[in-house]
């Protein structure tokens, strides 16, 4: 059948259906093009009404646009408003010259998940169970004496299993085209290539996206670059519910996953039962972030042929021919990355006193200067007064101020860009900031910091001040990290791919 209107069909895939609506030149359409919703489509002077038979669970997005790059959601069709033959009708957000409606179907996919689940749950190598930092490492222990989980979310194989499936599925976004994936991508550490990641109407999240490996490690148990969530429990909710990020009040969130056959089992084989609630998501979601432990890259590898941290690891490989050696620059990368004294030099500072324990995560001890309240430091990024304060926005505290917590550095060389605000493109401007861009913030941690007058007011940053052969041997070193188990291991990875 061909119809005479005034829209033109311009793009339709298995869940999506685009119109466009140019009032002023009638266009042909033909309806075959439309079979995605099997529908009618009535236009009024400033509405639109359309006619379809809906599925039992299915449920529809309905959007309105005036430029096709950013959309907004009109409605949110439930299963529970929707009839077997369903009429809607929608109001145009204004009296458009041109507008575009869209309106998406849920994914009707299910994940493929193993029989048995795969195990969340190994064992931590020896170096983070054991501390071998000297006496004098002061604020270094153990990574796995961090662990964040509270005593009633242990994470167990199957409410990982459950987060996984939570973590890939787009439903959970307004309009399905989102999912934690999008932002926390495997391939790139479960951080995204973007400076600030895209959410589910092409709005742009304020800052870069954070890496995700390790996140458990963290005593404070904070999580955000400001560290505004209190508990990773909180901030798993979060993106769902953020205008930008994915957009869902917790009532929508509850409806979209109870209307898919395959999350009941799920949610029964974590909490022995089947209801479904936002509190069992957090918890399910929390459980998947922290089974994304990296504890085997080739440092990991190297490490375990040695007893204690310092030493340096062995530069040729085992017998087991397991990638499991460093090079003689890897060794100085290491040195200048956890020893103030190398290479003939000293310097007050280096990158173990704020990456620590060996999953080189954020600091878990109070700062001991200027009455922080968070344990988080300043690495002279930026001068005060920033357009971003950091975790000074959630502790109101001056001395917060321009403070950021930071992903552990695993998988670092996968993911660029850099630091919050993604400002930093390659690692070795990473380490050119710290050789020589150091600004001279009053938070900056101390040592680095040199108060050359009183009054009025003048700061001096101490750069680190690498060789141009010792900024190569931290990049080197920098790529040991990299953990091909944690980028590539199908229990981490797409169940609905
Ligand atoms: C649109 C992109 C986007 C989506 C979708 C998204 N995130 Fe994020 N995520 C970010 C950004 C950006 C940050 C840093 C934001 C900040 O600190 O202000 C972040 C931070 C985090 C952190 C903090 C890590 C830390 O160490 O403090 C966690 C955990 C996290 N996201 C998990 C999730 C989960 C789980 C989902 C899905 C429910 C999700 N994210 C969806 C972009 C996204
Ligand atoms: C004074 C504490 C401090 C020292 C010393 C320090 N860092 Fe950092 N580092 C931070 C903080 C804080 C951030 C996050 C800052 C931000 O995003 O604004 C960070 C971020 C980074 C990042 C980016 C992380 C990401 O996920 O984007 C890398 C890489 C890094 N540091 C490497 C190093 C290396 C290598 C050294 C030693 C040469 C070092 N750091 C020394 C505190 C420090």
């Amino acid at each position: 059948m061909l119809w005479l209107s005034p829209f033109k069909y311009i793009q339709s895939n298995h869940h999506l259906l685009t119109l466009v609506l140019l009032l002023s030149a009638p266009l042909t359409v033909n309806s075959q093009e439309l079979n995605i919703l099997d529908h009618t489509i009535d236009f009024g002077p400033d509405q639109v009404t359309l006619e379809w038979t809906s599925q039992p669970g299915d449920f529809y997005t309905f959007w309105q646009s005036t430029d096709l790059d950013k959309w907004q959601a009109l409605e949110r069709l439930l299963p529970a408003d929707l009839g077997s033959s369903t009429t809607h009708t929608e109001a145009f957000i204004d009296t458009p010259t041109q507008a575009f409606f869209r309106v998406s179907k849920n994914l009707d996919t299910t994940p493929d998940l193993p029989a048995v689940p795969y195990t969340y749950t190994d064992p931590l190598p020896a170096h983070f169970t054991t501390n071998s930092f000297p006496l004098q490492y002061r604020v270094q222990n153990a990574a796995a004496d961090n662990d964040n989980a509270p005593l009633n979310n242990p994470t167990t194989d199957a409410g990982a299993t459950l987060g996984r499936v939570l973590f890939y599925d787009k439903s959970l976004s307004s309009n399905q085209t989102i999912s934690c994936a999008s932002c926390h991508q495997q391939a790139f550490g479960f951080s995204d290539p973007l400076t600030q990641s895209v959410g589910f109407e092409g709005g742009l999240t304020r800052r870069h996206s954070m890496a995700l490996g390790n996140a458990a490690l963290y005593l404070p148990g904070k999580f955000f670059w400001d560290e505004r969530a209190a508990t990773l429990e909180d901030q798993v909710l979060q993106p769902i519910q953020d205008p930008v990020e994915m957009g869902l009040t917790l009532p929508e969130l509850e409806a979209v996953v109870s209307s898919k056959d395959f999350y009941p089992p799920l949610f029964e084989a974590v909490f022995g039962d089947p209801a479904i609630n936002s509190d069992r998501i957090s918890k399910a979601l929390a459980q998947f972030v922290r089974s994304l432990v990296s504890a085997n890259s080739r440092y990991d590898r190297a490490r375990a042929r040695v007893t204690d941290v310092l030493d340096p690891f062995p530069t040729t490989e085992s017998t087991a021919g397991a990638d499991d050696n460093f090079t003689t620059q890897e060794n100085l990368g290491k040195d200048l990355f956890m020893r103030r004294n190398t290479n003939g030099n000293s310097r007050p500072l280096t990158c173990i006193d704020c990456h620590v324990s060996e999953a080189f995560v954020s600091p878990w001890r109070p700062g001991p200067a200027q009455n922080a309240t968070s344990t988080t430091v300043n690495n002279g990024l930026d001068l005060p007064n920033a357009i971003d304060r950091g975790v000074r926005e959630t502790t109101g505290n001056i001395a917060d101020s321009e403070k950021f917590k930071m992903p552990s550095l695993r998988n670092i060389a996968v993911r660029p860009p850099y630091m919050h605000d993604g400002s930093l493109a390659t690692l070795e401007e990473v380490v050119e900031h710290y050789s020589s861009g150091l600004q001279p913030h009053p938070n900056l941690q101390q040592p680095l910091l040199l108060v050359i007058s009183e009054d009025p007011l003048e700061l001096e940053a101490i750069q680190l001040d690498f060789t141009p052969e010792e900024k190569s041997a931290l990049v080197a070193f920098l790529k040991t990290l990299t953990d091909d188990t944690l980028l590539t291991h199908e229990k981490y990875s797409d169940p609905f791919e």
